[in-house]
């Protein structure tokens, strides 16, 4: 008997290790790791087999390429499809039936690896694409060859909805960004993209029955029908689903640049320059703005296959409503009491010219209101930052029986830490909502709003941290360990660039721009402690940057968790809990001593650029050389404390819309290094 019980302890041990080892992102629903290997050579083949289409063989194609590349392997198969069955395949991929997209649709499989096969085994192709990409994020290797994992998986998401958000208007993205970034949707799992076509700044779609729309609201970039269909086909091979929304009725400069004769107040109209919110607002008592918007959205019916459309709804301040006499003879005759039950008006319009053309309505929680039926999704986003409470709309939503989505805690354009999206649970932690309520939460969409980024950054702001959103939405309630999240992210974060995401190269090409040359060493060290100004303080009041200003900055190669930063960060809480450790002093010492020469490295490089930044590695090279020195010699001399003292007072200006994210850490380390001299000396 106690043989077996150490048998089994060994064996538990073996798995705990073979787990940590484990990198997927997002985490499965349930998995065992074992120590069989299956080896990766030039004989990998998969078969396909059950019901199946074109979608699975084509992801099965882009699988052993992208396993190919990773591994050098040389695979003899270069295509998956109906005649390429062998007699002895490395991985058996077994379907029942044809997914559809949709919220109902079934993404669930299991993988199985083991020494001599890999099975993947699913209800819908869907759920094999899902098992395709745990698969790859397998692959493991030792110096004489690749080889996955074993594994018995079976997985399946918690939340139907898993979206991305990407803002077109207020920067046009071409068609490879948004392809590139439905591949790394894929990667981790999401399958929503929602498309923000219209805004103030621009209107991005092609409209044949008002081509005034995109000529005169778009500055030339939008995306033709033919593009839309590119787009959305793209998704479909990638189990994604594409949700347009056309943002109504405020939002909507540059639709009134089109048609001047649907808004609320008679002026001339200009496509938005500036980030804001803006008082442009169509006129919902006119009959003209639902002729206009049943046209546009009966081809937006046609070209989007998906049950749902987003009609926006959010910000709408009613100003121009306030101003305009008809308008408000209007609301006295229906009895609409406030802009509120005006804008309800327009949404239960808007909401029959959907079902008309057999879609159901997304908008913003502001259209939040009895009357809009329940076929509605209501999209949570407001908290804090707006003066409400975070989420609470979604638990208003809920509670009158609509579904809803969150992206509250998800916007990524906010520049935040990681941690603080991963944290974030569209069933807020402290719900009481009954089972069924909580039913009604379909998920959440991370949102890129794009005011300050441009196809070459865009990358940049949306990953990685988008895949631990992307692991919020799909593990279980309890994956919240950050340690461990940081941990596959990095891992992830290296799939994401061999998946054409252009976030870690980029930064090197906008530096390069900065220093007007080939050098960029110590610039680059610059941008590991720094990090954009957060919570739309980078673009304070909105006019400092226009849609057509540089985003070629500093703080434009600089992104959230800056890397060098976290790791310091982190090494300071553990010298304070653990002084005695030499290890750590020397880490510490190992960052400080590289940050104390920064600013004499970067002081041949002599431009506008440069020397704007120049004032920050000045302060972070004389804290680190006094900082260092204090390390060494656990003395500071009144000169250097005085020094230290202002320097970090000086920090916390911002300079060239970054912050150097080391400097609670700085004064930390300071106050500990302070108090450890105390004890010493008394
Ligand atoms: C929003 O952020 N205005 C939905």
């Amino acid at each position: 008997m106690k043989r077996i019980l150490l048998v089994v302890y060994l064996l538990s041990l073996t798995i705990g290790f073979a787990q940590k080892e484990v990198s997927i992102m997002p985490w499965p629903k349930s998995i065992e790791t074992t120590s069989s290997k299956y080896g990766i050579d030039t004989s990998f083949h998969i078969n396909v087999e059950g019901e199946v289409n074109d979608r699975i063989y084509k992801a099965s194609t882009r699988f052993l390429r992208r396993l190919n590349d990773y591994t050098g392997a040389f695979i003899e198969q270069g295509y998956v499809n109906s005649t390429s069955n062998s007699t002895n395949p490395s991985l058996i991929i077994t379907t029942k039936q044809v997914g559809e997209l949709g919220i109902d649709m079934d993404e669930s499989y299991e993988l199985i690896v083991d020494a001599n096969r890999i099975k993947i085994n699913s209800n819908t192709d869907i759920g094999a694409l899902r098992g395709l990409e745990t698969l790859l994020q397998l692959v493991r290797y030792n110096e004489k060859s690749f080889y996955f994992t074993g594994v018995h998986i079976r997985d399946a998401p918690r939340f139907a909805w898993r979206g991305l958000m990407i803002d077109v208007a207020r920067h046009y993205q071409p068609m490879d960004v948004l392809k590139r970034n439905l591949d790394a949707m894929a990667a981790v799992k999401m399958n929503v993209f929602h498309w923000h076509l219209t805004d103030d700044q621009g209107f991005r779609l092609e409209s044949k029955k008002h081509p005034k729309l995109h000529e005169l609201g778009s500055h030339g970039q939008f995306y033709t029908h033919e593009q839309i269909r590119e787009i959305i086909q793209y998704a479909l091979d990638r189990g994604i689903r594409v949700i347009p929304e056309i943002d109504v009725p405020g939002h909507a400069s540059a639709i009134l640049v089109a048609y001047p004769e649907l808004a609320s107040k008679e002026k001339m109209y200009t496509v938005e320059k500036y980030a804001g919110v803006f008082h442009p607002t169509l006129d919902p008592t006119n009959e003209k703005t639902y002729m206009v918007l049943e046209d546009l959205f009966s081809e937006i019916a046609m070209l989007f296959p998906d049950e749902y459309v987003h009609i926006g709804g959010d910000e709408n301040e009613g100003k121009h409503w306030d101003e305009n006499i008809k308008i408000q003879k209007f609301k006295e005759r229906k009895g609409l009491k406030s802009n509120h039950d005006l804008q309800t008006h327009f949404n239960i319009r808007m909401q029959k010219i959907l079902h008309k053309y057999h879609k159901k309505m997304i908008g913003w929680e502001e259209i939040i209101s009895p009357q809009i039926e329940k076929s509605a999704i209501i999209h949570s986003w407001r908290g804090a930052h707006e003066g409400l409470p975070d989420g609470q709309s979604l638990i208003n939503a809920v509670k009158l029986g609509y579904h809803t989505i969150l992206s509250n805690g998800y916007y990524i354009d906010r520049m935040l830490p990681v941690e603080e999206h991963y944290l974030v649970d569209p069933i807020p932690v402290t719900s009481t909502l009954t089972r069924e309520q909580e039913a009604l939460i379909l998920g959440g969409e991370a949102t890129m709003w794009s005011e300050l980024v441009t196809p070459l950054t865009i990358d940049s702001r949306i990953w990685p941290r988008t895949a631990a959103i992307a692991e919020r939405f799909w593990s279980q309630k309890n994956i919240i360990d950050v340690e461990d999240m940081q941990r596959r992210l990095h891992k992830v974060n290296k799939c994401l660039e061999a998946l054409g995401i252009t976030h870690i190269r980029n930064r090197d090409v906008i530096l390069r721009n900065i220093t007007k040359s080939n050098n960029i060493e110590a610039i680059s060290v610059l941008t590991r402690v720094c990090e954009p100004l957060k919570v739309y303080s980078r673009n304070a009041g909105g006019t400092e940057y226009q849609s057509y200003a540089p985003f070629t900055l500093f703080a434009d190669a600089c992104t959230a968790d800056a890397a060098d930063a976290k790791i310091f960060n982190k090494l300071v809480e553990q010298c304070i809990t653990d002084p005695g450790n030499k290890r750590i002093k020397t880490q510490l010492q190992y960052y400080l001593q590289r940050w104390s020469v920064l600013y004499n490295n970067l002081k041949d490089f002599d431009n506008p650029i440069i020397n704007e930044i120049k004032p920050i590695a000045k302060q972070l090279s004389e804290i680190s050389y006094i900082l260092n020195y204090f390390l060494k010699n656990n003395k500071l001399t009144s000169t250097q404390e005085e020094i230290l003292k202002t320097t970090i007072q000086e920090t916390k200006t911002p300079v060239a819309d970054v912050e150097l994210v080391v400097v609670s850490a700085f004064e930390k380390l300071i106050i500990h290094l302070k108090n450890q001299k105390k004890h010493t000396s008394n």
